[in-house]
């Protein structure tokens, strides 16, 4: 019997714990948060109803969502002290370095930022819930020279954040209705996702007793990169380097070719397709028909069907997404901080589970460095 421990690299298809968030089974391509499948919810829930279902454990009634709703949206507004620290930040920077910022500087201000209580996390999560999204659209504002529209407390998270980043004049997607049904859908898409990447960095990082806010702002980090959520923002910006749909097939099979990967496809769990991409594949349709954006669609089918005709291998949530936020009007430096706005639900429901039964998450390595050695005596 060889004596090689069974390294899993990456840690694939390892079973690390239980969670009653959300539950992905790829082999029939589902995903359920707390029993529901997010299909249904991304058709008749909004964004803060499945908020109020990953933190709550059930979707709420409609006292329950009122009170939530009058809660979250009167945590809207910014403080001084964090809109002069944006302004300090250099616009050259990424706009997920700001937010990674804004939640570290939130830590900062909260009197008992390592409470262990489930009732007070889910507080802090409707904080950032309601912070980030107005900290996001400020600073996409301030980019570009434009003023700070403030928040309105009277309307739903979507079309708010919508009215903040694009304000309310004519061609705005904020005062288009089938705009925010299809950008909240995304953000329904968005919120859960069991134990990827960056909720499992604000696991490990709640393991140890560390509070929810470095949580947090450990998970922006690993959420930017372009393996995890940054891959949405490489969707478009490879869309815009192939720029003409006739193209499209020639790239992908040269990134083929050459090894290169393409992002906005393939997955870790899912092996099949991504049991959330027809849901955000159809509502990329529908923006693409109201907004003149045909040569997406072709580009994205071309895509598609030349990658699983070489490999087989399926499109992500990211590879909708990329073009659909872009139909929307968002630069593309953006698209992953929306990632951000949405997530923030999935990973402050993982905290809670994580506090309520926790042990230090430590995997064991095995040494393939130098043998034990002697300093020579000098
Ligand atoms: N483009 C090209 N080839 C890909 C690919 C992609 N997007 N995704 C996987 N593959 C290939 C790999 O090159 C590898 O081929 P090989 O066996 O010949 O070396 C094989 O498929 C297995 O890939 P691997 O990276 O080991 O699988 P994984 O489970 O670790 O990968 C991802 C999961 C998400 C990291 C991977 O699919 C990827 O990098 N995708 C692009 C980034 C992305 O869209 N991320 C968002 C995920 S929601």
């Amino acid at each position: 019997m060889s004596n090689e421990p069974e390294i899993r690299k990456g840690l694939a298809g390892v079973v690390a714990d239980y969670t009653a968030v959300s539950k992905v089974v790829p082999e029939t391509n589902s995903l359920t948060y707390r029993g529901y499948p997010v299909q249904e919810l991304a058709a008749n829930c909004t964004f803060e109803e499945v908020a109020y279902l990953l933190w709550h454990g059930d979707l709420p009634d409609a006292g329950q969502l009122r009170k939530f709703n009058e809660e979250g949206r009167r945590l809207r507004e910014l403080d001084q002290g964090l809109i002069e620290l944006i302004d300090a930040l250099p616009t050259t920077c990424h706009p997920m370095d700001v937010l990674r910022t804004a939640v570290s500087y939130l830590g900062t201000k909260d009197p008992e930022p390592f409470t262990t209580d489930s009732a007070h996390i889910s507080r802090i999560g409707l904080h950032l819930m309601a912070q980030l999204p107005t900290a996001v659209a400020y600073d996409a504002r301030r980019r570009k020279n434009q003023e700070f529209i403030a928040p309105n407390l009277d309307i739903g998270f979507a079309e708010n954040f919508l009215t903040m980043v694009f304000g309310d004049g004519e061609g705005s997607p904020a005062t288009n209705e089938k705009d925010i049904r299809a950008f909240e859908k995304s953000l329904i898409l968005y919120a859960e996702h069991s134990f990827n990447a960056s909720t499992f960095t604000a696991r490990v990082i709640t393991s140890t007793m560390s509070d929810t806010y470095s949580a947090i702002t450990g998970a922006i980090g690993a959420l930017k990169g372009p393996l995890h959520g940054g891959a949405n923002e490489f969707v478009m910006h490879t869309m815009l380097d192939i720029d003409d749909p006739a193209k499209a097939a020639e790239w992908v099979n040269n990134a083929l070719d050459n090894k290169q990967k393409l992002m906005g496809f393939g997955h870790r769990v899912y092996k099949r397709g991504d049991s959330r991409v027809p849901t955000m594949e159809e509502a990329f349709r529908e923006l693409a028909q109201r907004h003149d954006g045909e040569k997406w669609v072709q580009m994205y089918d071309t895509m598609a069907e030349t990658m699983d005709g070489r490999t087989g291998i399926k499109p992500n949530l990211d590879f909708p997404s990329g073009p659909a936020y872009h139909l929307l009007g968002f630069d593309v430096e953006f698209f992953t901080p929306l990632f951000v706005l949405a997530r923030v639900t999935g990973w402050t429901a993982h905290i809670v589970e994580q506090y309520e039964s926790n042990a230090l998450i430590r995997p064991l390595s095995a040494y393939n460095g130098e043998e034990q050695r002697s300093v020579p005596q000098r």
